[in-house]
C-alpha cells in the first residue's frame, strides 16, 4: 500500500524553519514563519501566561478528559472577548479546537455537512492553508481581488467587485484583523460595503481572526468582525491564542457559530462535536485553561493585555524603523508601506527569486510569496535587512 505514496509536498512556511535550522551562517535571520521575537531574539512566555500556568501546576487535581467542546469556561471567555455587545452574541454557540487551524478545518467540514456545494472564497493572495484546508474538507475554493501589488494596500473596487457576486451557496472568509500574508488591511468603510454585500446577496461571512490585538489593539482589530455579528443572520468564526498569548504550541484556538436563532447555533455545535469525535475526538487542555484562569482573573487580564500592548507597539516601530532605514537608502517613499501595513506580516511584492537571493546570499528566511515576519525582526538588525532589500531589488 505505502508503495503507492508518491513524496509530500513540503509546506512553504514549515520547510522554511527546518531549512533555517540547517543554515550555519551566524548571521542568518528567519523571517518566516508567524512568532514574535523580542529584542534578544527569543520568543519569550508571556508574564500573565507563566503565571497562569504556576497557578495551575498548584492547583489542577486531574488530567482526566474534558469534554469534546474542550474547556466551556474558555469558550465563554473567547465569545466575550470577540461578540460581547453585538446580537450575534445571543445567538452564537463556541468549540475549543486545536489551534485556528482546526477551527477551520471544523468549520470547512461543517459547512461541508449542511451544504456540499458550498463555495468559500478566499483572498488572493490569502494565508497558505486556507485552501488545503477548504479543499480538504471537499469544499469548492474561488479568489477574490484582494492586493494591489502596486500600492501594497487592498484593491477595495476589485474586492467589492468580486465579492458583489458571491451570493447564498458562498461562503466569504474574510481575515479579522492582521492579513495574512500581506498586512493590507479592509478599512472602516469597505467592512461596512461587504457587511451590506453579504445581507443583501446572502453569502456568508467567515472570519478567521488569528491576530486579534496585534493590529491597533483587542477591540480596535475586532471592528469588522462585531459589525458583521450584528447584522447578519449567519456567520462562522475561527479565532487563535497562538499569536496574543504566545500560546503557539500549546494549539489553542477556537470556532464559533453564529446562526439566526440560538437553536440553529446549538445544532451547529452538536454537529461540529460530531466530527470533532471522528476526528481528533477533543483538544488539549492546557493552553485553554492558561487563557481562562487569565481571563476570569482581573489582574492577569490587565497584565495580560498590558503584555500584548507591548509587543504591538514594539511591531509597530519596527516597522517604522525599516520603512526609515529603506527610505534613508532610496531617497524616497517607496517602503513607507511596511508602516502602513498591520500585525506581524508585510508583503515586499518581490519575485521569487528575489526571495530566493535573500536567503542565499544573505541568509533572510522569508516566505517565496515574500511574505516577511516583521515580528521576526530585531532592532539590531534592521540596518542589515534594509541592505539586503536595496541589493536584491536591483
Ligand atoms: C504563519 O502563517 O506563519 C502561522 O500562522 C503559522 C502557520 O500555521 O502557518
Amino acid at each position: 500500500m505505502l508503495d503507492l505514496l508518491s513524496p509530500a509536498q513540503q509546506d512553504p512556511i514549515l520547510s522554511l524553519s527546518i531549512a533555517f535550522r540547517a543554515d550555519a551562517r551566524a548571521d542568518k535571520m528567519d523571517l518566516g514563519i508567524g512568532v514574535y521575537k523580542d529584542s534578544q531574539g527569543d520568543t519569550p512566555i508571556m508574564q500573565a501566561v507563566k503565571t497562569a500556568q504556576q497557578q495551575l501546576a498548584d492547583s489542577q487535581t486531574t488530567k482526566s478528559y474534558v469534554g469534546l467542546a474542550g474547556n466551556e469556561a474558555f469558550n465563554q471567555a473567547m465569545t466575550d472577548l470577540l461578540l460581547k455587545g453585538t446580537d450575534g452574541y445571543s445567538r452564537c454557540a463556541t468549540v475549543q479546537t486545536p489551534g485556528a487551524s482546526g477551527a477551520l478545518r471544523m468549520l470547512g467540514d461543517l459547512m461541508y455537512l449542511a451544504k456540499p456545494i458550498t463555495t468559500v472564497w478566499i483572498t488572493d493572495p490569502s494565508y497558505v492553508n486556507h485552501k488545503p484546508v477548504m479543499e480538504a474538507a471537499g469544499l469548492h475554493v474561488n479568489f477574490y481581488p484582494y492586493f494591489d501589488s502596486v500600492t501594497k494596500q487592498v484593491n477595495p473596487e476589485a474586492m467589492l467587485a468580486a465579492l458583489s457576486k458571491a451570493g447564498p451557496d458562498d461562503v466569504v472568509l474574510l481575515h479579522g484583523c492582521c492579513h495574512n500574508p500581506t498586512g493590507a488591511d479592509i478599512r472602516t468603510e469597505h467592512w461596512q460595503a461587504i457587511n451590506e454585500l453579504a445581507q443583501k446577496n446572502g453569502f456568508t461571512p467567515f472570519v478567521d481572526i488569528a491576530y486579534q490585538g496585534f493590529g491597533d489593539g483587542l477591540e480596535e482589530d475586532a471592528y469588522g468582525l462585531r459589525l458583521l455579528a450584528d447584522s447578519v443572520e449567519e456567520m462562522l468564526i475561527a479565532t487563535s491564542c497562538s499569536k496574543n498569548f504566545g500560546l503557539y504550541r500549546e494549539r489553542t484556538g477556537a470556532a464559533i457559530v453564529i446562526g439566526k436563532n440560538k437553536q440553529e447555533a446549538t445544532n451547529a455545535k452538536g454537529r461540529i462535536l460530531q466530527l470533532a469525535r471522528s476526528t481528533y475526538t477533543m483538544p488539549p487542555d492546557h493552553g485553554a485553561a492558561i487563557v481562562e484562569t487569565i481571563l476570569s482573573d482581573d489582574g492577569l487580564t490587565k497584565q495580560w493585555r498590558a503584555e500584548l500592548d507591548g509587543m504591538r507597539n514594539r511591531i509597530i516601530s519596527l516597522r517604522e524603523g525599516l520603512s526609515a532605514a529603506l527610505s534613508a537608502r532610496t531617497g524616497d517613499s517607496h517602503f513607507d508601506f511596511i508602516k502602513a501595513h498591520k500585525g506581524m506580516f508585510s508583503m515586499l511584492a518581490y519575485s521569487p527569486e528575489q526571495m530566493v537571493k535573500l536567503r542565499e546570499e544573505f541568509g533572510i528566511y522569508a516566505v517565496g510569496d515574500s511574505r516577511i515576519n516583521v515580528a521576526g525582526l530585531t532592532e539590531s538588525r534592521i540596518d542589515y535587512l534594509a541592505d539586503a532589500l536595496i541589493a536584491v531589488s536591483k
